[in-house]
């Protein structure tokens, strides 16, 4: 076992544990957003970030490794206010705080966001959505980019980013085809687990 310190506690974890796990066995809540437990880590939202003594950079805690004599620190002020601006940026990315889907409401709830203070121009057009299914629409100004989508359909792979920074965009199959045209089998995990509403169901 590794013995480390967590919120000013002494706790014992086994090697390979990470800090979100070991906080989450204490009952340390540090708010997640790309997270979908027991699939893979992508780690891409960093609202999970912690404080590690004698790190100048915060670390996600998704995807950092316990370590022997380590000193966590998950509610500094330094990882509040950042999480706050990343979820700002989120924000903006979506659209805006009153049109913010029920769990990303309760994210801002969570972490005291109360306005978000950067806009975006939009970088989408409607012809971007067209790629649905008669089943699944896509929304891509929506869209947030926790990749949970691109995990949940990790079987058929369907479900892929194209693009970089702000012009990011969801594709689908291989050559951006239509939803129909892929291995998409309809089972609706996509849909299931997006935070945003940019995947929904029709009707
Ligand atoms: S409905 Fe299922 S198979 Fe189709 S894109 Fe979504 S997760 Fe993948
Ligand atoms: S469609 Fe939803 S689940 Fe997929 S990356 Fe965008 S916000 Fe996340
Ligand atoms: S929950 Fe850890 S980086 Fe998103």
């Amino acid at each position: 076992m590794i013995n480390l310190q967590i919120n000013g506690r002494c706790v014992q974890a086994k090697p390979g544990t990470t800090i979100l796990q070991l906080a989450r066995k204490h009952d340390i809540v540090i708010p997640t957003l790309c997270h979908l437990p027991g699939r893979e880590v992508r780690s891409v939202c960093r609202l999970c970030v912690v404080e590690i003594t004698g790190q100048e950079r915060l670390l996600p805690a998704c995807s950092t490794a316990v370590a022997a004599g380590m000193v966590v620190h998950t509610h500094s002020q330094k990882c509040i206010h950042t999480r706050q601006v990343l979820l700002e940026f989120i924000i903006a990315e979506h659209g805006a705080l009153h049109t913010l889907s029920p769990e990303l409401r309760a994210l801002a709830a969570e972490l005291g966001v109360t306005q978000a203070r950067f806009a975006l121009p939009p970088q989408h057009t409607p012809d971007c959505n067209r790629h649905g299914s008669d089943y699944i629409r896509l929304r891509q100004e929506k869209c947030i980019h926790c990749d949970r989508c691109i995990v949940a359909c990790r079987d058929q792979q369907v479900i892929h980013r194209a693009g970089r920074g702000a012009a990011i965009q969801l594709t689908f199959g291989n050559h951006n085809a239509a939803l129909p045209e892929t291995n998409c089998t309809s089972c609706g995990d996509c849909v299931a687990v997006c935070p945003s509403g940019a995947l929904g169901e029709h009707g």
